[in-house]
């Protein structure tokens, strides 16, 4: 499975891809908006850090200048996966960036139906959004398991499934056991995988051991 991180804070990311855990990076608007800057800079920053894909958003809402925006964010990196929303207008610039060799990540998906389409536009990704779907009283995450398993039924779609809109250890637990491709965290979730209280509490034990011995691994003594 590989771990992407959702953000546009590239600080934080260059921290988090030195563990080795980062992918790649999802980015939507809301998330340039949030740091304040200029939206080419910050992905032109972020490519330099990560060499897997990096997920850029159009904002336009039709298809020429979807397209246009598409191809001009193609054009800043070559690990830049183009995002558009799941409208017809985001799912023919899918098609067209597709054909070209451009990889893009259909986003803002709720629905096996939408899924269906934008594996058929050609999709390198499709991202649900497990979160904003429980959000609503559904379960998000069954989403993922129904793309799973309608996806397995047509080998010939080689969409990977992007589980999106994570907000805990407990959706990438099960986003994991529902088989998704990939996974995209915010840094905070990241973060918290690590943690376990028996790890904690193990590894002072260990310690308090050891100091009672005296000795220290890099000495003699
Ligand atoms: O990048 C898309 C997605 O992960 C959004 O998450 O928490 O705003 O629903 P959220």
């Amino acid at each position: 499975m590989q771990f992407f991180v959702d953000t546009a804070d590239v600080d934080e990311i260059r921290d988090l891809a030195s563990t080795g855990m980062v992918d790649g990076v999802t980015t939507n608007p809301s998330l340039i908006a949030k740091t304040g800057r200029h939206f080419r800079d910050v992905i032109k920053e972020i490519c330099a850090v990560v060499s897997g894909p990096v997920s850029a958003e159009v904002t336009a809402t039709d298809f020429e200048t979807m397209l246009a925006e598409g191809q001009g964010l193609a054009d800043l990196a070559p690990n830049i996966a183009v995002k558009v929303p799941l409208t017809w207008d985001g799912l023919k610039t899918c098609k067209a960036l597709s054909d070209d060799g451009t990889a893009v990540n259909v986003t803002l998906c709720f629905s096996v139906n939408q899924a269906l389409l934008a594996a058929k536009a050609g999709a390198a990704f499709i991202s649900p959004f497990v979160g904003r779907l429980d959000d609503i009283g559904h379960d998000g995450m069954e989403l993922i398991d129904e793309i799973r398993e309608v996806y397995d039924n047509y080998p010939d779609l080689d969409t990977r499934i992007l589980a999106a809109s994570i907000r805990s250890p407990s959706h990438l637990r099960q986003a994991a056991l529902s088989g998704a491709d990939v996974a995209t965290l915010p840094p905070g979730v990241l973060r918290q995988l690590v943690e376990h209280p028996l790890t904690s509490k193990g590894l002072d034990a260990f310690l308090a051991d050891w100091k009672k011995t005296g000795q220290t691994i890099l000495s003699e003594n």
